[in-house]
């Protein structure tokens, strides 16, 4: 990998996450996707045009501890899998689970608490020898499904959530992504909502689809309702492959339907955002930067 330039190479998110533009998203067919999660990390090379994964996903378990160094060895581990595909300045979109502000990590909810404040998009692109966009996990997802999934085409307020080991959100208001909601942490009855609804706290708590549906999902749904007014929620996550079983219990004012790209909406999301070459910003690297998380 390191035949590649070795100048770090930073993204502008702020662009990146804007409305759709044919000029700069078709200067790039195809990109990278790499999806972060607590127990696999994930990644394909992503046909743009189409939405879709151009090779079959590889997928290798999330090193523990899960530290920015053994995550970046197994991101670099996947990328060397497709890189001999890739056109040679085809970027790479990585997802994490946890707030990212100007490709610096600032929460760790369920990942390892070292990434705390880790420059993860500088430390990728050093690592991977490319420009690397680092990207919250759901606005990924999000950003999966409005251009290629379930919420395509749909103007005003989509409010994207994925129920998984945490809940995840992304917002998306007429095409604009509005990155790190971190709205799976509202408090619910006294806890926080992705202790009390999340995908994993089903089987936490022995719960059946019904219970889970009618007693945590319903008062999480109504509280994000009641203070966003969204004009329609999309559900994600792998529990959305079984969506019949719970959606059609919740009673909501706004539309419910499920993610289409399911698994693949991070991957894909992923990618998309970092496709805008025309909007890349070279820049020399400071690894300065990187010693608080090596
Ligand atoms: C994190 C979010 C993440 C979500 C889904 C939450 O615990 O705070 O940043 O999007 O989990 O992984």
């Amino acid at each position: 990998l390191h035949e590649f330039a070795s100048v770090a190479v930073r993204v502008c998110k702020d662009d990146a996450y804007g409305p759709a533009d044919e000029e700069t998203d078709m200067t790039h067919r195809v990109a990278l996707g790499i999806d972060i999660g607590g127990s696999g990390i994930k990644g394909a090379p992503v046909d743009l045009v189409e939405g879709r994964f151009l090779q079959e996903r590889m997928k290798i378990e999330t090193p523990q501890p899960s530290t920015p160094q053994a995550v970046a060895a197994v991101v670099g581990q996947i990328a060397e899998q497709f890189i001999d595909d890739l056109p040679a300045d085809a970027p790479i979109g990585i997802t994490i689970p946890g707030v990212v502000q100007h490709g610096v990590v600032r929460s760790a909810a369920n990942i390892d608490p070292s990434w705390l404040d880790c420059p993860g998009q500088d430390l990728f692109s050093e690592a991977l020898g490319r420009p690397c966009l680092l990207v919250n996990d759901a606005d990924a997802a999000g950003v999966g499904e409005l251009r290629y999934g379930a919420a395509k085409g749909r103007d005003g307020l989509v409010v994207l959530t994925t129920l998984g080991t945490g809940i995840g959100i992304a917002l998306l208001y007429n095409g604009v992504l509005i990155p790190n909601a971190e709205l799976g942490h509202l408090e619910l009855n006294g806890h926080d909502a992705e202790s009390q609804a999340a995908a994993s706290v089903r089987r936490r708590d022995d719960l059946s689809f019904e219970e889970w549906a009618t007693e945590r999902l319903q008062p999480y749904y109504a509280h994000l309702e009641f203070l966003l007014w969204p004009d329609l929620f999309v559900v994600g996550g792998g529990v959305s492959r079984k969506s019949e079983k719970f959606l059609p219990l919740l009673k909501l004012r706004t539309p419910i339907i499920p993610a289409t790209l399911e698994n693949a909406a991070g991957i894909i999301g992923a990618a998309s955002l970092t496709a805008r070459s025309a909007r890349i910003l070279r820049s020399t690297s400071t690894s300065a930067a990187l010693r608080p998380c090596m």
